[in-house]
């Protein structure tokens, strides 16, 4: 049970990384440069800037990265089951899914007219989860699915809105955020 709740936090955490690069390094442009949707309210909002998007994805697939290595030279066998490059190829996907499944969460809450950093429990936890087991699963299979089996799969759908929870009240706490969720 631990060893699985270790395995999937291990293989997430190239999808979670990025959000959080994203709180600490994120402001100036806004992606959606402050434009408007056709129902008057914004794109995405000021909350996804490309600030925020690139360090999230330098972030998270620096540390798919070290993740990697550091499984070589300890002996773990979770990304390193796979070739080196077929483990960068899931990591990217990972990253670029969660930052996309994000970006989609916004879009999502801007169009049900909710203001920028209001909550939406579950969308505001699963979102990026969504994305990235969408790119993974999509794009790279079968690797990704030798990887996150349906038991890890569950496992991150239960322990991954307990973790974002934690986390952004760490990062409220810190003043990284002005809301604690
Ligand atoms: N952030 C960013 N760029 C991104 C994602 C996040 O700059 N692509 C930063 C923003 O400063 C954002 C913070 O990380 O405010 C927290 O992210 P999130 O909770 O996803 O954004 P919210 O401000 O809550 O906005 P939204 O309502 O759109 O989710
Ligand atoms: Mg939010």
């Amino acid at each position: 049970m631990l060893t699985l709740v270790l395995s999937a936090i291990w293989l997430m955490l190239p999808a979670y990384i990025p959000n959080n690069v994203a709180v600490l390094v994120g402001g100036g442009l806004p992606i959606d440069m402050g434009r408007h949707f056709i129902d008057g309210r914004r794109i995405l909002g000021d909350g996804k800037t490309f600030r925020g998007f690139f360090g999230g994805l330098a972030g998270g697939i620096a540390v798919g990265a070290l993740e990697y290595i550091v499984e070589v030279s300890t002996g773990i066998s979770l990304f390193s089951s796979l070739s080196y490059y077929h483990a960068i190829r899931v990591i990217v996907l990972l990253v670029f899914g969660s930052l996309a499944g994000d970006m989609a969460g916004s879009f999502i809450k801007r169009r049900i007219g909710r203001e920028r950093g209001s909550p939406v429990p579950l969308l505001d936890q699963l979102d990026f989860v969504g994305g990235a087991f969408a790119f993974g699963f999509a794009f790279g299979s079968p690797y990704m699915g030798s990887l996150f089996t349906k038991e890890i799969v569950v496992t991150v759908l239960v322990i991954t809105p307990i973790l974002h929870i934690l986390v952004n009240y760490i990062a409220y706490k810190i003043g990284r955020k002005n809301v604690p969720w």
